[in-house]
């Protein structure tokens, strides 16, 4: 990954300098072009100096000889100006067509000088120093003529030349905002494609985890590159793969001791009648008051019944349970169940207490769910029994619906849950009761309500009593009451 960021990086700025070496070319030839405009632009003056010149001259020529008499001397010297005046001029301009036009200035010049010197070293009367006079005027009002011409030609020229340079400096300021705006697209294209390089791998990963978080141990991404990604992601394939592998060998660990556990329970709790039984027939042997034997054979059924009724409540605690379910009010369910009740509440002194409200239908197994609310309501009773005559004995029930569901509380005013119980109670086999029960009531329970999709929660004080809400998942029809 290091190496393809400093590619991506070198690209980039290999772009902006191909950009900036471009634009800098320009700029140096358009500095160039604009320094010769300049230069033009001062020549320009001299071409003007050389016009007046031509024209003072002229002047000078013209009042030479009279009474306005210009110094003939004076006209020698401009004429010889004039000659190094165009020799500046053929410096600076290159164009033919100017250059051409110097060189018929300079021959102009020549001339004039020529015709000049004829004029002035004349010994000659009147008529003819005019005629010389005439001709060296002529001579330099064709010079006039001709730098006119190239003044102007030289005006174009350097019009044209002012358009190219600033076209040329358009180009480079074009350039320029090309090379920036491609430069950008560039970079945004490089950040985009680097992010996406980057972000990819990270998603992959952080699914996976949530996957592996969610309990789906063993899964693997399918993400691979030679960068420090792939690493990872083969790193992360590894660790899902150990996960899965130490979670299947926990399993296995777990089921071997809920066996031993469970075996250990049964033999407990079947033994205890066992050991009775075989005690009262080792009696009965002795026995001879056929009264004492028929007390006997009373105890061995009755702990005959206790041993199958532990198996039966085995039986049902290992049964898979297939549910029947079909459409069921809740209502009824427990009218039915507490009806089972009724005679053990009222031998006991309890006093019930019950609130039903219109509940949604649910789909349920009718009897699985009797079972429920029978082993909660056996559970309330038999902690009422067991507390002080003088307490306040009160079965409370309610039904309600939820945004999802019905829920049904039972609560008492029994001997309540210690602490270090109440995690317990829901073990199969846990028993804390004075009167030991074979302690699957509840562990079947909760297998029976966890089926149906629903969940079961308590609360307890102890010495106050104890609250078992049971929530169950409904459809929003209201329920007919049967
Ligand atoms: N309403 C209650 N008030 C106080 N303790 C309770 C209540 N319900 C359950 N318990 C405690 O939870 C334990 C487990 O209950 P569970 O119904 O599973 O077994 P059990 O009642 O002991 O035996 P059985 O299998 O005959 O029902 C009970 O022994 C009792 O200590
Ligand atoms: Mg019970």
């Amino acid at each position: 990954m290091k190496s393809r960021i400093i590619a991506f990086l070198s690209l980039l700025f290999l772009v902006f300098s191909g950009g900036a070496v471009i634009s800098l070319l320009y700029i140096t030839s358009t500095t160039a072009e604009l320094k010769k405009i300049i230069t033009l632009h001062s020549v320009e003056i001299l071409r003007q100096d050389l016009i007046i010149r031509i024209q003072n001259v002229e002047r000078d020529l013209l009042t030479s000889r009279s009474e306005l008499e210009g110094s003939l001397d004076n006209v020698v010297t401009k004429v010889g100006d004039l000659n190094r005046s165009i020799q500046g001029c053929s410096e600076c301009h290159h164009s033919p067509l100017v250059s051409r036009k110097l060189s018929d200035i300079t021959g102009y010049i020549m001339k004039f000088e020529k015709s000049l010197s004829s004029y002035i070293t004349t010994t000659a009367g009147g008529p003819r120093i005019k005629e010389l006079k005439m001709e060296a005027y002529a001579i330099a009002e064709e010079l006039l003529k001709v730098t006119l011409e190239m003044s102007l030609i030289a005006d174009q020229r350097l019009k044209e030349r002012t358009q190219e340079a600033l076209g040329t400096v358009k180009i480079a300021q074009r350039t320029l905002l090309l090379t920036l705006v491609i430069s950008f697209l560039i970079g945004l294209w490089i950040a985009v494609r680097l992010i996406n390089r980057i972000l990819r791998p990270v998603r992959e990963l952080i699914g996976m985890s949530r996957k592996i978080g969610s309990g789906d141990l063993g899964n693997k991404t399918t993400y691979s590159d030679d960068t420090e990604f792939g690493e990872l992601a083969s790193a992360f394939n590894d660790m899902s793969t150990s996960l899965r592998q130490m979670q299947e060998q926990l399993v296995h660990t777990a089921k071997l001791a809920a066996v031993g556990e469970l075996a250990s329970n049964v033999a407990h709790e079947i033994s205890s009648p066992i050991t009775n039984i075989l005690g009262y027939a080792e009696l009965m042997r002795e026995e001879t008051d056929i009264g004492n034997i028929m007390k006997d054979l009373d105890v061995i059924r009755s702990e005959s019944m206790r041993a199958r009724g532990i198996v039966r409540q085995l039986l049902e605690f290992a049964r898979k349970m297939p549910a029947e379910m079909e459409e069921v009010n809740i209502n009824i369910l427990l009218k039915e169940v507490i009806v089972l009740v009724a005679p053990r509440v009222k031998n006991s002194g309890i006093s019930i207490t019950e609130d039903y409200s219109d509940l949604h239908c649910v789909m349920a197994d009718p009897n699985q769910i009797k079972q429920v609310f029978l082993n909660v309501l056996n559970n309330a009773v038999e902690a009422m029994s067991e507390g002080p005559a003088d307490r306040v004995k009160v079965l409370s029930i309610r039904t309600s619906n939820l945004d999802w569901g019905v829920s049904v509380e039972i609560a008492d005013t029994g001997c309540g849950i210690s602490g270090e119980v109440l995690p317990r109670i829901f073990e199969p086999f846990f028993s804390a009761r004075k009167v030991h029960g074979t302690g699957l009531g509840l562990s079947i329970t909760d297998k029976i309500v966890q089926n149906h999709k629903g969940r079961i929660d308590v609360r307890s004080e102890k010495g106050r009593g104890t609250t078992f809400s049971i929530y169950l998942p409904a459809g929003s029809t209201l329920c007919k009451e049967k």
